[in-house]
């Protein structure tokens, strides 16, 4: 076995986790089971395998996409850093200028730059908080405590509505938040940010960054309000929709007055060649990918009608690709085992979710299998 080698001016013991910074220790390690560890914990094959966990489009990219996939070659050569061609097309899909949109791996990047962008430097600048509203998606406070920002968390009320007071009592007190994360469909409920406290909230002298990444499935995007708004930021991706989840492409579209900084913090080829490809692909090829979202939006509500039978659901309406249901009368646990012994995997939570079950909408053959399993309990 090799020797451990260490600094030769080091009074041992050198231990190098002891460098590392502090925050670390609010953050807990990311890593969803894969399919094959599902499968064998389930002792079922792969392919047997219906998996409605992670809001992923059953459909996958469309077929002209899928085509450009299978016949690509370019792979010896540097993306566009900045994604020029994709960028014009998201502006052309929008209706918004391409000078305000940044192309990320997975929005998730475009988290991660906002939190960037915001956080204090080293040399002043203060204290940087970030609001989050939980339950909401995981990875706003991933990523602001992962960049020393100070995540203030104003736990949303009864129906998963926002608590606006708190939050405006929040935005008015010292140090003001910088940021304030909302999604819209939110993750987990499905459900819109409405007119009345978006136009509330957009008020307060914070950073509102809007994260619309199910909002295909919903049509009410508030992007062309970034024109408008300087202090709002939408955030969008292909991996919904689009059903380009694995090759990562998200983006934002940013008031005109964060572009200069944007530019300079973005990783250089973050986007790489394929992903840039199948996305602009994908909207060259509008009409299928927007026929499969209007699939899954029927199949969901198809979905949702059938789940309301069970008197163990109570099923949260949803603009989403997903619906959450909270279990009742019979133990969540009961259902899991149900449904995992047919091999359908959900999206269970811990805490004060621990009742909550979330199914992402599969094909109109896979819900079936579901409702089937759901019988049986
Ligand atoms: C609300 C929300 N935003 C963003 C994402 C991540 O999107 P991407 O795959 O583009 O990183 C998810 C994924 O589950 C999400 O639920």
């Amino acid at each position: 076995m090799a020797t451990l080698r260490r600094p030769i001016n080091a009074t041992p013991p050198f231990d190098p986790s002891a460098l590392v910074g502090r925050r670390i220790e609010e953050l807990e390690e990311y890593a969803p089971e894969t399919m094959e560890e599902m499968a064998q914990r389930l002792g079922l094959p792969v392919g047997q395998l219906i998996k409605l966990d992670a809001n992923e489009n059953p459909y996958g990219p469309t077929r002209r996409t899928m085509a450009l996939l299978n016949g690509f070659s370019e792979f010896h050569r540097y993306p566009d850093a900045v994604s020029r061609r994709l960028r014009e097309a998201i502006g052309e899909y929008l209706d918004v200028d391409p000078d305000r949109v940044v192309v990320g791996n997975g929005s998730d990047e475009l988290i991660d730059l906002i939190m960037r962008l915001f956080r204090p430097s080293p040399l002043g600048g203060g204290i940087a908080q970030v609001i989050d509203c939980p339950p909401s998606f995981s990875m706003y406070a991933f990523y602001g405590i992962s960049h020393d920002l100070r995540v203030r968390r104003v736990p949303r009320r009864d129906g998963f509505r926002l608590d606006l007071r708190a939050i405006e009592a929040m935005c008015a007190r010292a140090p003001q938040p910088r940021l304030l994360f909302l999604a819209s469909p939110n993750n987990p409920d499905g459900q819109l940010l409405t007119d009345a406290e978006f136009e509330r909230l957009i008020e307060l002298p914070v950073v509102m960054v809007l994260d619309e990444a199910y909002v295909e499935f919903a049509n009410a995007s508030r992007v062309s309000l970034t024109a408008t708004y300087d202090n709002l930021i939408v955030l969008r991706t292909f991996s919904k929709w689009a059903g380009l989840a694995g090759l990562r492409v998200g983006y934002g579209v940013f008031p005109e007055a964060l572009m200069p900084a944007l530019w300079k913090l973005k990783s250089p080829y973050n986007v790489n060649v394929l992903a840039q490809a199948a996305a602009l692909s994908t909207l060259e090829d509008l009409e299928e990918a927007q026929a499969t979202v209007a699939r899954i939006v029927a199949e969901r509500e198809k979905l949702a009608a059938k789940l309301r039978e069970f008197s163990f659901l109570r099923v949260i309406d949803s603009q989403a690709n997903f619906l959450l249901c909270r279990v009742r009368g019979v133990s969540i646990n009961t259902v899991r085992r149900a449904v995992e012994k047919r091999g359908i995997i959900l999206r269970y939570y811990g805490g004060d979710m621990q009742d909550y079950v979330r199914i992402t909408v599969g094909t109109a053959m896979q819900n079936e299998s579901l409702l089937v399993a759901l019988r049986s309990v």
